[in-house]
Parts: structure tokens; C-alpha cells; sequence
């Protein structure tokens, strides 16, 4: 018994001693790879340009491999990681093959076609920076990869006469090629091989436009090779290469197309390498990537174990102490920190759109989805990425004319609802990320995004025009030009561009932009126009409403029947479907209204008195709070992002130990280390970067500098911030399974009672020590004061600019202003303005 105990103290000490220096051992890329998740669990570098792993024959297949048993049609290059819509990229699909494919080891016998040379295989094996795959033909794929680079491993059966490779130029996973194709073959002579290029034109899986990309392959020289492709009868035609033979011809419209290989076998135990770089430029730039990149064809070892020091350095800006912690918890705490990491792509100097000295990065599939939490993430944890994602979509706004929303393919993705980058702009700007950043141009481009209406499908605002004259977007708003975006999700979009509007306030006041500032925390107040008090529903009263250009109440005869709103459309319980961008969909995008009522970040003192105030929204005794009442009744969506931020809204009415609960609860209910463990799409890792922040216990209000603590996971969190040095530690003494819920704290050993901190602590350094009890009556936190800021309480430094132009009237109980008086700002200065203020003015001084 005591040897046990004292081994299990003594492993559980090493694993901690571990964890510092691996904690890739604890990552399990597999999470979310089946029901929807469409986790890429294939090989990458954080941030890698090529992301390389098999490819499913499955519908479900958007980031290529589906833990659904389907066979695999081949290994590609290039994925997208956790999107929804249709499947991303999934380029050079790499195949290998025996004579099971290709009968007697002849070429012209292979099954090439996509749908009947997939191949069933065993349990695939992945870590950071590597993926494996044994299929059933009886060779073990493997891939590693650099930046813009893949290097493949295959290891044939013993008794293979010949080692066959297919190489498909023209496949995408969505089947979307253009054409304009390219092929070439011809010996290498630095290798003493082959060498394969090509490339070809796509369709984006979210996007309107064309994109182009290119490969250069490398493989020891063949005993025979074919090129095949597609004649425009729909037949497949060879042309045979002999060993000294050079291809280069264009590749049509009509595919497939690509080369086939095969390569003497020295016999049992000898594998065959081959490395292929990639480009969104040109061949000669993949060309390039792939030698300097990877100089030894055959050092598979040196290069998987780069990657993972490279993974081990980004995941190592955290440190925890897993005393206690179970080994499920840490490998769903480092698999979720890990897929923050995926996505965007770094493409800095690949770019073939414009010629820039910024960083240039892809990928952002969509800040809708990665502005509430990957990007705050980087924020504490990767400061120095971060500043080069904000000069990479301000570069893009220099160069397109407006911030992205969607950008995949090199191309302008569809918008989802807000100008979210506004917020995620504005989230860098409040922490103090300056690094070669001009926040003189990210102001100019947010102001832009606020007040010049463009093609609102793919960039910018949506009822610029409508909101100037009303302060709303009307449903069915037609003052647009014909260019404009699906006059959709009025209700949504106005909630999110009144909180795009705050973020680009919060900017503009620390560039002391002082006019536009006042401007811009005026109409962040916007959403309470569509505020209906008299809408009612399930006991509740007061929601956000859709409203027509006439100013009455809009309701949509498909299910508000009999005049009768219907809060809880969107939500899981109903016509949850029905609710994305197209025409079909309602006022509301991707949640209900019931959730999008949460939605005034910038000023839940506010809400919460629309709401009828605190005791409604929190009550216990007599009936369920409104917000308990959210979650219980079944319209709260984990599977979206808007669900997020309302897990931790008790904190806006004193109620930290209720957030505990409701954040534990999430957590355990909607997410796992199994394939099928997360609740949606993973959105480019926002859920996972949701499970990462509630490990931590604390949660970023995106755009604004607040976390709202919950609780940590572990007794002791380091940050460390590789921009700064500083060092931020969280420890929560006493912590238990019962012991969870914060009893005391001290911030840099002085009494912290807020239910919230800043960035200071990350961006500067210090200590945040918990004190932590099973009591949950603790009166920690639950004052007025302990509050989280919001604009009408005096946060954000904001009364005195707006005070002049203020009725000081606070919208009370559901009894809203009409619209022609609702945009005021309730503002008064309190002394708790002039601490945030503070803050924000000493993180942003130079
Ligand atoms: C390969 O198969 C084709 C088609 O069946 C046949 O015409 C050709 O002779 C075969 N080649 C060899 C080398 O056997
Ligand atoms: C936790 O993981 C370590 C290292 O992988 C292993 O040695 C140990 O047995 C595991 N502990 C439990 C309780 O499963
Ligand atoms: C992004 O890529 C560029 C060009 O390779 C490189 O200089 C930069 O360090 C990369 N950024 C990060 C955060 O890795
Ligand atoms: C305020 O910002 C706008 C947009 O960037 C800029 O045009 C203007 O010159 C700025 N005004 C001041 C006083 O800085
Ligand atoms: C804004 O004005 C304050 C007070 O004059 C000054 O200290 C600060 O440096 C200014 N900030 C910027 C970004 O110009
Ligand atoms: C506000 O920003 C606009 C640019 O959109 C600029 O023209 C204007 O000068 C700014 N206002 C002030 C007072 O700086
Ligand atoms: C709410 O209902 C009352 C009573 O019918 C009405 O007077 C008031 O105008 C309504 N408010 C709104 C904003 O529709």
C-alpha cells in the first residue's frame, strides 16, 4: 500500500517534471475528429503553412482524416482545421501503392480514381508535428513536416517488388478544380532523383474567388513512371516516361490528373522518403522552401523531433503543477491549447496577392469564431504572434481596402455577422501589443469598417446607411448597394457592430481620437433600440426584438405566429438550422435571440437592468434566475461561439461561485478526450481555446481588457510572456474537488476582491494567489464593487467624454426610451472608472 502511494507520488512528481519540458506527450490530436468537430489531427508546425495528413472518404471530411473508419484516398498537403461548410483544401494527395492497386506492378492497371482507390486502414498514431497511418495494402504511411514542407515515410511489405506512389495534382477534398493545371517531371540532379512539380486552381470552401497553389516533389529516381490524366472523352490516357524522361505540359479543366511511380525495392525494412514543399507563389518558391527546409531527404527523425521542440516551445509559455490532476484533465487541457495554435497560417513571404513587408498570415477561418478566444489567448500566451497577426490584417485592409472576417485561400471569405476584427483589434490595442504595430492605420480601418458600407458579403458593415438614420439595422434592409451581403441577421449584426463600435471607441480614446471616441461609445449603446421590453417568454420579459425600417416590431410569419416573438428561434430547441446567412435564415445568426439578449459585453449593468434587474437575473429562491433559466431550459448553444461568454456572465451580478459551477458543468458536459468530444465544428480551435481558458479560471471579455475568473484546474498556472519576460503565476491554494470555489484572493500579496482582473498581471508580472473552500456563500467577490466594468457604470473611462451629451436615465425594468431617445450613454463617473482608466492608460504608455 505505502510503496504504491509513494510510486504513484513519485510518477505523478515526474510527470510534473515532465510536463515542463514535453508537454506534447499529453496532446491527443484525435479529439474532435469525429461528429462534426473537423479537428485536423494531422502533422503541423503552430502556425504551419503545410498541414499534411490523410484524407478520409467520408462527407465529413473538411480537415481531411474522420475517425469514422472510412477508407483514405490519400495524404495531402494543405487543410484547414475545424471548419464548417464545405471540405478545405486537402491538395497532392500522396497515395502509396502495391500490386493489390496495381495488378502485375503496372502502371496503366492502378486504380486511380478518387473514389475507388480509397484504402481502409488500422489505427492511425499522432502526435505534435507527426501522423502515421498503417493501411491495408500493407504499407505504414508516416508524414512530418517544416513550415512549407512535408516529409513523407513509407514503409512497404517485405514482399513489394516495386514501391508504387501516386501523386494527384488535380484532387481537392471538395472536387473544386479550375484548371489552368500545370505538370512537370524531370531528374534531379542535386539528388541524384526525381523531381515532380505542379500545380492547379481552386475554389475556396468559403469564399467567391480562385486560388492557386504549388507543389515540388522529390523522390529517388524511378525504375518507371507514368503521367495521367483525364482526355477531354472522359477516358484516362498514360504517357510513359522512360528513366531519363521530362514532362511539362498543362493540365486542363478536365482532371484527374497526376503522376504515377514506382521505385525499385532494396527489400525487407527499406522505406522510401519523399519530400514535397508547397507555395502559394510558384513552383521555383516550393522548390526552395523543400531544400532549405529539409536538406536530408532521409533525416525523418531530425525533422519530427524539430517539430516537436517547436511545439514544446509554443505550448511551454504555460507551465503547470498537475499535483492532483488527472492525466484526462492534462490531455484535454494541453490537446486544447494545442489546437488554439493550428490556425491561422503563417505565410509571411508567400503571399502572391500583393508585394508587402509585413507579415502576411491565412487561415482566419473566421474571427467571428477566433476573436472571442484564440486571439485573446495569444495575447498572454503568444504576444509576439499576435503582433503579427494584427499587422498582417491591417495589411490587409491597406491593400483590400477593408479588415478581413473570413480570409482562407488567399481569398475574402464570407462574413458572419460583425466587423468582429474591429474587436480583435481593439483586444490587442487595450493589452499593450505595440510591437511594429501602426494603430494609427488600425484605427483608420476600423472607422472604416464603421462607416463606409462596401460589399458586406465579404468585408466590412452591413446597414451603415439604415443605422445612421434609425440606430438600427432594420430586417429586410435594402439601403445598401446591389453589391451587399444577404439582408439577414439584423437583430445579430446590429448587437455585434454596437459591440465593434465600444472596441473601436476603446482605440480611438487611447490614440486620443477624442471626438471619434465619444461618437463611438454612443452608438455602441445602439442595441438597446431593438431592446423589447414587452417581448415575453418562459417568464421573462425584455429581448432583443427585430424591428422594421417603420420602427415597429418585426416578426417573422414562418414561426412568430399570432403576433407572438419568438425569443427561443435559433436556439437548440428550435429551427436551430434554420439560422445561417443565406436568405433562408432569420434575424439572428447562429444562436437565439435568447442568447444574443446576453449579448452587451461593454455594458451588462445595463442589461441586467433591462432585464428588471439583478435579482431577476441571478434570484434563486422563488424561481429560477434568467440566466440559470437560459441553461436549464435548453436555449443556451455550447456548439457556437456566442455560447461562451453568458458561462460566465454570474460574475456581472455577484455571483462568481454560480460561474464555477456553470463553467465546470460546460466543461464536463460538452467536452471530452474522446474522437467525438466536442459539442460543433472546433471553429480553428475556439473550442478548444474555450476548455483552455476555463482551465486556467479566468475568461477573456474579447476586445475589452477584463477576464472574468471562474476557477483553475490547477493548483499553480505560470505564464510566462515570451514578448515581455514577465512572469504571471496563478496559484489556488487548497484546491479539491470540493475545495473549488474562491473563498479569498490576494493580487501581488495586497486583498483582491474583484470577481475580474486585467492583462496587467500577464503584461507586467505578478501573483494572483486564490484562496480556495467548498463554501459557496463566500462573500468573496459579490459586492457592487468587486464588479466587472461596464460602460454605464463608469468603466472604461468613458463618463466624462459622454456626459455631456448623457440624460443620465437608466433604462430600468423592461420601460425602454422609444428610439428616437434611446441612444444615450447612463454613464456617471465612479471611482472604479478612474482605477480601469489607469490601468489602460499605464498599459498603453510607451
Ligand atoms: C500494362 O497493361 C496494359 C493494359 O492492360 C498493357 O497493354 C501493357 O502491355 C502492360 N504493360 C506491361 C509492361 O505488361
Ligand atoms: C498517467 O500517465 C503517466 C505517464 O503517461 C502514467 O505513467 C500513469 O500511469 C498515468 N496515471 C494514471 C492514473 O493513469
Ligand atoms: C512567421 O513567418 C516569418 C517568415 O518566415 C517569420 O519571420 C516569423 O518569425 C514567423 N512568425 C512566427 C510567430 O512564428
Ligand atoms: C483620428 O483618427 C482618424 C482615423 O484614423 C484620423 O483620420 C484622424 O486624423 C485622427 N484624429 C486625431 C486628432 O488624431
Ligand atoms: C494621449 O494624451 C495623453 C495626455 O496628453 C498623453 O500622455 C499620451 O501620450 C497621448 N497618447 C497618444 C497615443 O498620443
Ligand atoms: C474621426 O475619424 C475620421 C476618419 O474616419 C476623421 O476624418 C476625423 O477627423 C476624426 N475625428 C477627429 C475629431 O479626429
Ligand atoms: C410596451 O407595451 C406598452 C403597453 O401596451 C406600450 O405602452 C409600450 O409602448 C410598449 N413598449 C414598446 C417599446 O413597444
Amino acid at each position: 500500500m505505502k510503496a504504491h502511494l509513494l510510486t504513484t507520488i513519485f510518477s505523478t512528481f515526474l510527470a510534473t517534471a515532465r510536463a515542463a519540458q514535453d508537454p506534447a506527450q499529453f496532446v491527443n490530436p484525435f479529439i474532435g475528429t469525429k461528429n462534426g468537430g473537423h479537428v485536423f489531427p494531422g502533422a503541423t508546425l503552430p502556425w504551419g503553412s503545410v498541414k499534411a495528413g490523410a484524407d478520409s472518404y467520408s462527407g465529413d471530411n473538411q480537415a481531411g482524416y474522420v475517425s469514422d473508419g472510412t477508407p483514405i484516398t490519400g495524404i495531402s498537403q494543405l487543410h484547414d482545421d475545424g471548419t464548417g461548410g464545405s471540405a478545405s483544401l486537402g491538395h497532392f494527395q500522396l497515395l502509396p501503392l502495391t500490386d493489390t492497386e496495381c495488378a502485375d506492378y503496372n502502371l496503366t492497371k492502378c486504380t486511380i480514381d478518387r473514389s475507388s482507390r480509397a484504402i481502409g486502414h488500422g489505427d492511425p498514431t499522432a502526435s505534435p508535428g507527426y501522423f502515421g497511418i498503417p493501411l491495408n495494402n500493407g504499407v505504414n504511411a508516416e508524414v512530418t513536416v517544416t513550415q512549407h514542407t512535408a516529409l513523407h515515410r513509407f514503409t512497404f511489405p517485405t514482399a513489394a517488388e516495386q514501391h508504387l506512389l501516386l501523386v494527384d495534382i488535380t484532387s481537392d477534398l471538395a472536387q473544386r478544380y479550375q484548371g489552368t493545371g500545370h505538370a512537370t517531371v524531370a531528374p534531379n540532379p542535386k539528388t541524384g532523383g526525381t523531381r515532380v512539380t505542379g500545380s492547379g486552381r481552386w475554389i475556396p470552401s468559403f469564399g467567391r474567388s480562385t486560388y492557386q497553389t504549388y507543389f515540388c516533389l522529390d523522390t529517388p529516381a524511378p525504375v518507371n513512371h507514368a503521367y495521367y490524366y483525364e482526355t477531354t472523352s472522359g477516358q484516362t490516357a498514360y504517357t510513359h516516361l522512360n528513366k531519363a524522361g521530362t514532362l511539362d505540359r498543362d493540365i486542363g479543366y478536365h482532371g484527374p490528373a497526376g503522376v504515377l511511380m514506382a521505385f525499385r525495392s532494396a527489400g525487407a525494412g527499406e522505406t522510401l522518403s519523399v519530400r514535397i514543399g508547397v507555395s502559394w507563389m510558384s513552383p521555383e518558391r516550393a522548390c526552395a522552401y523543400a531544400e532549405e527546409e529539409i536538406s536530408d531527404i532521409s533525416a525523418f527523425e531530425g525533422v519530427h523531433k524539430a517539430a516537436r521542440d517547436k511545439w514544446n516551445e509554443v505550448l511551454g509559455t504555460v507551465e503547470v503543477d498537475a499535483t492532483g490532476v488527472s492525466n484526462d484533465t492534462q490531455e484535454l487541457f494541453w490537446s486544447s491549447l494545442y489546437r488554439s495554435y493550428i490556425a491561422p497560417t503563417n505565410v509571411t513571404g508567400d503571399n502572391p496577392l500583393w508585394e508587402s513587408d509585413e507579415p502576411y498570415w491565412d487561415s482566419f477561418y473566421c474571427i467571428w469564431d477566433t476573436f472571442r478566444v484564440i486571439h485573446p489567448l495569444y495575447a498572454i500566451t503568444a504576444p509576439t504572434a499576435q503582433a503579427e497577426v494584427i499587422r498582417a490584417v491591417i495589411d490587409v485592409y491597406r491593400h483590400t481596402g477593408f479588415l478581413p472576417d473570413c480570409r482562407m485561400s488567399m481569398d475574402k471569405g464570407f462574413t458572419q455577422g460583425g466587423s468582429n476584427a474591429d474587436s480583435l483589434l481593439s483586444d490587442s490595442y487595450v493589452k499593450g501589443i505595440k510591437a511594429g504595430i501602426d494603430w494609427e492605420v488600425g484605427l483608420e480601418a476600423m472607422i472604416k469598417d464603421a462607416t463606409t458600407m462596401g460589399d458586406f458579403e465579404v468585408e466590412g458593415r452591413g446597414g451603415v446607411n439604415s443605422r445612421r438614420r434609425l440606430g438600427f439595422v432594420p430586417a429586410g434592409d435594402r439601403d445598401h448597394p446591389p453589391s451587399g451581403g444577404a439582408d439577414t441577421r439584423s437583430a445579430s449584426r446590429l448587437l455585434e457592430y454596437a459591440y465593434n463600435d465600444f472596441s473601436i471607441a476603446l482605440v480611438a480614446q487611447g490614440l486620443n481620437n477624442t471626438s471619434n471616441a465619444t461618437h463611438f461609445f454612443e452608438q455602441s449603446s445602439h442595441w438597446a433600440n431593438i431592446w423589447n421590453p414587452n417581448a415575453t417568454h418562459h417568464g421573462f420579459s425584455g429581448f432583443i426584438q427585430p424591428k422594421n425600417t417603420d420602427g415597429s416590431w418585426y416578426f417573422d410569419t414562418r414561426y412568430d405566429s399570432g403576433g407572438v416573438f419568438r425569443p427561443d428561434h435559433c436556439s437548440p430547441l428550435f429551427g436551430h438550422n434554420d439560422c445561417y446567412g443565406g436568405s433562408s435564415g432569420g434575424e439572428f445568426y447562429e444562436a437565439s435571440s435568447w442568447e444574443y439578449s446576453f449579448y452587451v459585453p461593454h455594458d451588462m449593468a445595463r442589461l441586467v437592468n433591462a432585464m428588471g434587474g439583478k435579482d431577476t437575473f441571478r434570484r434563486i429562491a422563488t424561481h429560477f434566475s434568467r440566466l440559470d433559466t437560459f441553461f436549464s431550459a435548453g436555449f443556451h448553444d455550447m456548439g457556437d461561439e456566442p455560447g461562451f461568454l453568458p458561462t460566465y456572465l454570474y460574475n456581472y451580478v455577484g455571483q462568481p461561485a454560480k460561474t464555477v459551477d456553470r463553467v465546470d458543468e460546460s466543461v464536463a458536459k460538452y467536452y471530452s478526450t474522446a474522437v467525438d468530444g466536442l459539442p460543433g465544428n472546433d471553429d480553428s480551435g475556439s473550442m478548444g481555446a474555450y476548455v483552455v481558458w476555463s482551465h486556467f479560471g479566468f475568461f477573456p471579455v474579447a476586445g475589452q481588457d477584463t477576464y472574468l475568473l471562474n476557477r483553475p484546474y490547477f493548483p499553480k498556472i505560470t505564464f510566462r510572456n515570451e514578448f515581455t519576460g514577465a512572469v504571471a503565476t496563478v496559484i489556488a491554494h487548497n484546491l479539491g474537488a470540493e475545495n473549488k470555489y474562491i473563498q479569498s484572493a490576494r493580487l501581488n500579496g495586497e486583498v483582491y476582491t474583484k470577481n475580474w482582473i486585467s492583462h496587467r498581471l500577464f503584461s507586467e508580472g505578478g501573483t494572483l494567489e486564490l484562496v480556495m473552500g467548498a463554501r459557496k456563500d463566500s462573500a468573496w467577490g459579490t459586492r457592487e464593487e468587486d464588479l466587472p466594468p461596464s460602460l454605464s457604470t463608469g468603466g472604461f473611462e468613458v463618463g466624462a467624454a459622454l456626459s455631456s451629451s448623457s440624460s443620465g436615465e437608466v433604462l430600468k425594468g423592461g420601460a425602454m426610451k422609444d428610439e428616437s431617445s434611446a441612444v444615450q450613454d447612463d454613464g456617471a463617473p465612479s471611482p472604479e472608472r478612474n482605477f480601469f482608466s489607469y490601468l489602460i492608460f499605464l498599459l498603453l504608455a510607451d
